[in-house]
C-alpha cells in the first residue's frame, strides 16, 4: 500500500526550467486543488501539532501563507505572515536571504507575537534553507519560542534541512 508520504509526493508537479533553466521547480497547486489529499496533508500536520501547545502558526510568503493559516484555523489559533519586503503596512522588521534563484528580503510587524510566544514556522518547501533562516531570524527578534519549522517537501540536496537542523531548529517534513 502506499503510504501518506508517497501520496502526497506523487500529487506535487515538477516543472522543469521554472523560474530559470536548471530548476526543477516543486509545483504544490496540483496537490492544492485536489480536495481528498489537501485533506490528508493538513491531518498530518494538524496529528503532529495538535498538542503542542502552539500560541501562533507563522507562515512564510507566498505558499506558507495557504498551509499556515488552514492550520491556524484549526488549532483555533492566530496566524502570522512574514512577507516579502514592502506589503505590511505597519512597523517591521526584515531580514534578507538567498535562495536557489536569487535573494530576496522578508519582513514582519513588530507586533507579530510576544516574547515567550509558542511559534510554529511553515512553508511549503526547503531547498537551501534560506528562506525559513530568515523566518527563524525575525522570529528570534521578537523573542519568540520557535517550536520547530514544517514543510511539505525538502529537497536535501540543497543543504537547507542540514542547515536548519545544524542552526538548533527542529524541521519537519512530510516528503522529499
Ligand atoms: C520558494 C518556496 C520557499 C522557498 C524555499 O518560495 O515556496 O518559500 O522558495 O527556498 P529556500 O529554502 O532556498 O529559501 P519563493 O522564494 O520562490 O517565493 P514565492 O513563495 O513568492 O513564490
Ligand atoms: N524554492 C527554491 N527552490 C525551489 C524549487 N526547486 N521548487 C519550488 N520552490 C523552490
Amino acid at each position: 500500500m502506499i503510504d501518506t508520504s508517497e501520496l502526497i509526493k506523487k500529487h506535487i508537479r515538477t516543472v522543469p526550467d521554472w523560474p530559470q533553466v536548471g530548476i526543477q521547480f516543486r509545483d504544490i497547486t496540483t496537490l492544492l486543488q485536489d480536495p481528498k489529499i489537501f485533506r490528508i496533508l493538513m491531518d498530518v500536520f494538524l496529528a503532529r501539532y495538535a498538542d503542542q501547545k502552539l500560541d501562533l502558526v507563522a507562515g512564510m510568503d507566498a505558499r506558507g501563507f495557504i498551509l499556515g493559516s488552514v492550520l491556524a484555523y484549526e488549532l483555533n489559533i492566530g496566524f502570522v505572515p512574514i512577507r516579502k519586503k514592502g506589503k505590511l503596512p505597519f512597523a517591521t522588521l526584515e531580514e534578507s536571504y538567498d535562495l536557489e534563484y536569487g535573494s530576496a528580503t522578508v519582513e514582519i510587524h513588530t507586533d507579530a507575537c510576544k516574547a515567550g510566544d509558542r511559534v510554529l514556522l511553515i512553508d511549503d518547501l526547503m531547498a537551501t534553507g534560506g528562506t525559513m533562516m530568515a523566518g527563524k531570524r525575525l522570529l528570534e527578534r521578537l523573542g519568540a519560542n520557535i517550536v520547530e519549522g514544517a514543510v511539505i517537501v525538502d529537497l536535501p540536496d540543497l543543504g537547507g534541512s542540514k542547515l536548519i537542523e545544524e542552526s538548533g531548529l527542529g524541521l519537519f517534513k512530510v516528503c522529499e
